[in-house]
């Protein structure tokens, strides 16, 4: 492993020649942006761990007895605000791939990405209604910057698609990224909820001031087209650009203005309309591009294929994503906080999923490999309707448990930590499987764009989850749980039932 540390020319320390080098067979620069990821899901799943409790904490629907000082707002509002942020993340990774694409290169934008956080999270730290509203939108448009152009920098370290290192090398940076998933609610989530939530968010920035200062020392093991603007925005079109914000800030500040003057302002008013753009979006791009005429024939039936795929990734993070809302609700008020006489903050069951993919990737990373020595592996069709499945299982026993905690008995830690095993297992299925194949089925002329389309599925899915909620549906309700695991199962049979079919559409992807 020694030599390998110190393979490339060590003599000549320009960029390539640095990122010639490597760290167990991988290249250094992987070491960096792992780091980096790891402390900028730190403070996102940190925040996100401490989100719904903190709005509701010092209302009437905190749990009796816990730490007040919060925004005291009802439960229904706090989930759909959840559900609209955590899709406003992801929905923003279109534009921010865009900015990595066309204005800064990706290596400037995640510096610039990393500093917005930073600050998003200091203004969190500040208490009051405004900042904490502002402080999250800062948060998201940073994360969005960040998310998509951090992960095509780890593409560019690997010599194109057919690397054979590639796949371990997103596997290992799927690790950091739950490395701080998994240290982040133990950490904020404590600070937040047993101290103060304030020192929480401020802990959360600190987490991504290091993040940052890592990734400035790294940079120059990434490799040169890292710091490339692919396709540079021309003037005119900076103009139009600028142009066409203009005019839709002006008619959101006119709306917004009319709303507020006549006094019928609430904070529906603000959450339906962003979940209706979430669902939106993520139509019409996909719309877009399967009508380009400039496609050939066989680009065109790729991306009828990839539709399936989509919308099973919408329901799949639809159910994931409530880790954070739903379900951390439940670990709140209906779940004991002690195993064997240690008590624990209700935040710490958010590190459970990401505890799960630390232990199970690897082992689903050999798995995959055994079965493809033998010939064996399942198709993506097969493993996407897998993972459909397991998010329909953990429903299925998530009604279970929430049946269980109707009549006002807590239930045992055991329930959310099963629960979310079975999500991981699906995750796992789908998560990674998900990102390669949008870069295979990616049309020649959208490729940089489709990184930000792959997770316009999980907007998608968690702009449901908000209508539903300011629809006044009750998401705690055994039914509306169970029935969501049906919608799940039954997607991820209908995919099975048709893999061959869209193996046909998916041509030579597999
Ligand atoms: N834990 C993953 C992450 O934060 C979950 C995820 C993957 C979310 C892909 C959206 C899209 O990166």
């Amino acid at each position: 492993m020694a030599s390998s540390l110190t393979k490339g020319a060590a003599s000549q320390e320009t960029p390539a020649s640095r990122s010639d080098k490597t760290l167990f067979g991988h290249p250094r620069g992987l070491a960096f942006l792992f780091l980096t990821e790891m402390w900028e899901r730190f403070s996102y799943y940190g925040m996100r761990a401490l989100l719904v409790v903190y709005l509701i904490a010092g209302g009437p629907d905190a749990k009796p007895g816990s730490q007040g000082g919060g925004l005291a707002m009802p439960e229904a509002s706090s989930l759909a605000i959840y559900s609209v942020y955590v899709a406003m993340v992801y929905l923003l990774a279109m534009p921010g791939g865009w900015f990595g694409d066309r204005v800064w290169g990706p290596r400037k934008t995640v510096a610039i990405a990393a500093s917005v956080i930073m600050a998003g999270h200091l203004i969190l730290a500040l208490p009051g209604k405004p900042s904490f509203f502002a402080g999250l939108a800062v948060v998201a448009i940073g994360s969005g910057l960040l998310k998509s152009n951090i992960s095509t920098m780890v593409g560019h370290l690997y010599d194109g698609p057919e690397d054979p290192r590639r796949d371990g090398g997103f596997t290992l940076f799927y690790i950091g990224i739950n490395m701080g998933g998994l240290a982040a609610p133990l950490v904020i989530g404590t600070v937040g909820q047993k101290v103060n939530w304030h020192l929480g968010f401020a802990i959360a920035a600190m987490g991504m001031a290091l993040g940052l200062v890592i990734f400035l020392l790294g940079t120059r093991n990434l490799d040169p087209k890292s710091s490339q603007v692919p396709t540079p925005l021309t003037a005119a079109e900076r103009n139009m650009w600028l142009k066409k914000g203009l005019v839709w800030l002006a008619v959101a500040a006119v709306f917004y203005g009319i709303v507020i003057g006549s006094g019928v302002f609430t904070v529906n008013w603000a959450l339906v309309p962003i979940a209706l753009l979430g669902l939106f979006v993520p139509v019409s791009v996909l719309t877009r591009i399967k009508r380009d005429k400039e496609l050939t024939h066989s680009e065109q039936t790729k991306v009828s294929g990839y539709i399936f795929f989509f919308i099973a990734a919408a329901v799949f993070w639809m159910i994931f994503d409530q880790a954070g809302s739903t379900m951390s609700l439940f670990a709140e008020k209906k779940t004991t906080d002690n195993i064997a006489g240690f008590n624990f903050p209700s935040t710490w069951f958010q590190s459970v999923n990401s505890a799960w993919v630390v232990v199970l990737a690897p082992v689903f990373a050999a798995l995959w490999l055994n079965l493809g020595r033998r010939n064996r592996e399942p198709g993506t069709a097969v493993k996407f309707a897998n993972a459909m499945l397991f998010a329909g299982l953990s429903f299925a026993v998530f009604a279970i448990a929430m049946a269980m905690a109707s009549d006002g008995t807590k239930v045992s830690p055991m329930w959310l930590i099963m629960i979310y095993m079975l999500q991981t297992v699906g995750e796992l299925c789908l998560s990674p499987v998900g990102l390669s194949l949008t870069t295979k089925m990616a049309p020649q002329k959208y490729a940089s764009q489709m990184m930000g389309v792959w997770f316009l599925a999980t907007t998608a899915g968690d702009c449901t989850t908000a209508l539903l909620k300011t629809a006044g549906v009750n998401l705690n309700g055994t039914g509306v749980i169970l029935g969501e695991a049906v919608v799940a199962a039954a997607a991820g049979a209908a995919i099975w039932a048709y893999r061959k079919r869209i193996a046909t559409l998916m041509g030579d992807v597999h």
